[in-house]
């Protein structure tokens, strides 16, 4: 990896105990904040994948914040892909499980049948969030051309629940 790279990961700080005891919490807003790091970090994201999609898709809340970035970084548009209740058109929406209860994510359509899309998100746990992620952007028309993750956490099996032989991830526990 890069300077930059290797710099950036020493920028995700590690919060033992939250939001609840036993949980070790992957805080990327020091990356974030520094210029150089989410630079290299937006264009790590993308890096794999060039040339081959034409929009990024980032996951509420987090994934919103590298895939702006990652959208201009690599000249593609950007897909929102909302908690529930956010969209005022949602063309499709696709419910996934929580530790308790579950959630919903929903996502408008305004981009062709056949666009290739890039699934993006700041960290990759069990992989629930994501695989309904790409349910739904499936279900919406579009092609997954891969799924980019700043964070894996292993021993969750979040890498394989997701399956997907295009799973790239920038840093990993
Ligand atoms: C976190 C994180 C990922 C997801 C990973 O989001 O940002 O999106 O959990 O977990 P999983 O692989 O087990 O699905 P969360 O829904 O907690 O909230 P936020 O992004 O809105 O802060
Ligand atoms: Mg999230």
């Amino acid at each position: 990896a890069s300077a930059e790279l290797r710099r950036a990961e020493s920028l995700i700080r590690s919060i033992p105990d939250h939001p609840k005891p036993g949980v070790l919490f992957r805080d990327i807003t020091p990356l974030l904040a520094d210029a150089a790091a989410l630079r290299a970090t937006a264009e790590a994201l993308v890096a794999p994948f060039a040339g081959r999609f034409d929009a990024v898709a980032g996951v509420e809340a987090r994934g919103f914040l590298l895939a702006g970035a990652a959208a201009i970084a690599s000249g593609a548009g950007l897909i929102p892909v909302r908690k529930a209740g956010k969209l005022p058109r949602p063309a499709a929406a696709e419910d996934y499980a929580l530790e308790y209860g579950t959630a919903t994510v929903e996502a408008h359509d305004d981009l062709p049948g056949g666009t290739r899309v890039l699934l993006l998100d700041d960290v990759l746990a069990t992989g629930g969030t994501l695989v309904a992620s790409r349910r739904l952007l499936e279900r919406l028309g579009y092609e997954v051309a891969g799924v980019s993750v700043l964070f894996e956490i292993d021993g969750l099996g979040g890498r394989e629940t997701i399956g997907d032989p295009a799973l790239h991830t920038v840093f990993r526990s």
